[in-house]
């Protein structure tokens, strides 16, 4: 067993496949983009994550191979699925791309030859019978004999990447397919190796479960982050201190540390859709998950807290200017799809207030995002507080700490600074003279 094939060039199947290019597999990844297919073969990322780009450099030509035509999955031992699933209006994942692949898989399948198809995309729960049911019906073969699908979540944090790849915390697999279960073994047993024995849980269930494990996990990390939000908001009532607060918590292993960082509130490219269609699939089973639609709206109003904290601050916004810093909805990310900057920039416009924003690396996609909003997209954290009277920092990029902050103190308008992530000194910029304010650090004196 020697051949990975993944459909989509995307986040998950750039990562996926590069890793298992590293473990050695003969591995080609096919995307109808031909511009992200030249990429590849040049050794080139067509997405920013740190570290890929050099694996890719490494792997590419040697292991790894692109291309636009469904060939290789004649040969392919293990087809990995990682195309895309926005989000629909109702909040339901768009399946398009899934069935797309899926047909396409289904016309070339080998009769000769046992394919085990992955599901890797975050897929609602069921997508392992459906892309059963087209791979069959497209291919004529028949499932759980001459071909399987197995729902293997990815739980890749953006940033992490490659880590959380090659030294996974866990590997779920749902199938119920004897053979399938052996081959993803198999598969995985280099990877298993690299890591000690006790690091790396290999989980075997069946795929409604695996597909349900993805989105119960997020939709769980999620309710933990707006509880922490919602706590920081009532130490602000109460005068008392949110680090603290999340610190002395975490101290129970059963809570644990992780995911109590307080923010203006979770977003990026899994959280808002995952949660999104987890609730609708409670909803169409009749079995509501109330505690993940209390998590989205207390994320929404935790977006709108900041600008209330903003306001509470500097008053009517009409003629004001306020510099944001953070666009990408979290650090080391050019990702800036569906960000709380979204939200937060758009009602402090609507406010009246003139926006300025910077950002290392989320600028390109946000202003192509967002090419509606007036926003002076500035340089540098420097240039972006020149002459503001408020200035809000929403993602916490390392090098916003080693900013010239007596530079930026002696240009700005008004010095009242919101830290969204109680991430800068506050003792220094005190004494430099700031207003610092930021999340449930008690009342701002
Ligand atoms: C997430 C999951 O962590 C990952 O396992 C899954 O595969 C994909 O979704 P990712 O979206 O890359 O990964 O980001 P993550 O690091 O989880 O952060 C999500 C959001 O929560 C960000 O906006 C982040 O800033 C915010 N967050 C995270 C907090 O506000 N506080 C925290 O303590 C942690």
């Amino acid at each position: 067993m020697k051949n990975v094939v993944c459909i989509g060039c995307g986040y998950v199947g750039s990562v996926t496949s590069v890793a298992f290019a590293a473990l050695g597999y003969h591995t080609v990844v096919i995307d109808v983009d031909s511009n992200k297919v030249e990429m590849i073969n040049a050794g080139k990322s067509s997405l920013y994550e740190p570290g890929l780009e050099p694996l890719i450099q490494q792997v590419s030509g040697r292991t790894l191979f692109a291309v636009s035509t469904y060939e290789p999955i004649k040969e392919a031992d293990i087809v990995f699925i990682c195309v895309g699933t926005p989000s629909l209006v109702d909040g339901t994942a768009d399946l398009t791309y899934v069935k797309m692949a899926a047909k396409q898989i289904g016309m070339a399948l080998n009769p000769g030859k046992f394919t085990v198809i992955v599901n890797k995309s975050t897929v609602p729960v069921g997508t392992a019978d459906l892309v059963t049911s087209i791979l069959e019906e497209e291919s004529g073969l028949q499932a759980e004999q001459d071909f399987a699908v197995v729902s293997n979540p990815e739980f890749l944090r953006e940033g992490f990447a490659l880590e959380d790849v090659m030294a996974p915390d866990r590997i779920v697999i749902g199938t119920s397919n004897e053979r399938a279960r052996k081959q993803m073994r198999l598969l995985y047993e280099p990877l298993i190796q690299l890591n000690s024995a006790d690091q790396v849980v290999y989980f075997e269930t069946d795929a409604k479960s695996a597909e349900l494990i993805k989105y119960a996990s997020n939709a769980f990390l999620a309710v933990k982050i707006s509880y922490i939000n919602e706590v920081a908001k009532l130490c602000e009532a109460l005068n008392a201190h949110v680090p603290d607060v999340a610190k002395g918590m975490g101290l129970d292993s059963r809570i644990g540390s992780k995911f109590l960082q307080v923010s203006s509130g979770w977003s990026g490219s899994c959280f808002p859709k995952d949660t999104a269609e987890l609730l609708a699939t409670s909803f169409k089973y009749g079995s509501e998950l109330s505690i993940v639609s209390a998590a989205i709206t207390a994320n929404l109003n935790m977006h709108l807290y900041c600008v209330d904290k903003i306001v509470r601050q500097l008053g009517d916004l009409r003629g004001k200017t306020i510099a944001i810093l953070g666009l990408t909805f979290k650090p080391d990310t050019d990702d800036a799809r569906a960000t709380q900057a979204t939200v937060i920039i758009r009602k402090l416009i609507e406010l009246g207030a003139a926006i300025h924003v910077h950002d290392p690396m989320g600028m390109p996609m946000f202003s192509a995002l967002n090419g509606d909003l007036p926003i002076t997209y500035c340089n540098s954290g420097e240039e972006a507080a020149q002459g503001v009277d408020g200035l809000v920092l929403l993602t916490h990029w390392e090098c916003y700490i080693k900013l010239d902050w007596q530079k930026i103190f002696l240009s700005m308008r008004h010095p009242y600074i919101l830290d969204t992530r109680n991430f800068l000194d506050k003792k220094t910029l005190q004494e430099l003279g700031f207003q610092y304010d930021g999340i449930g650090l008690g009342r701002l004196s």
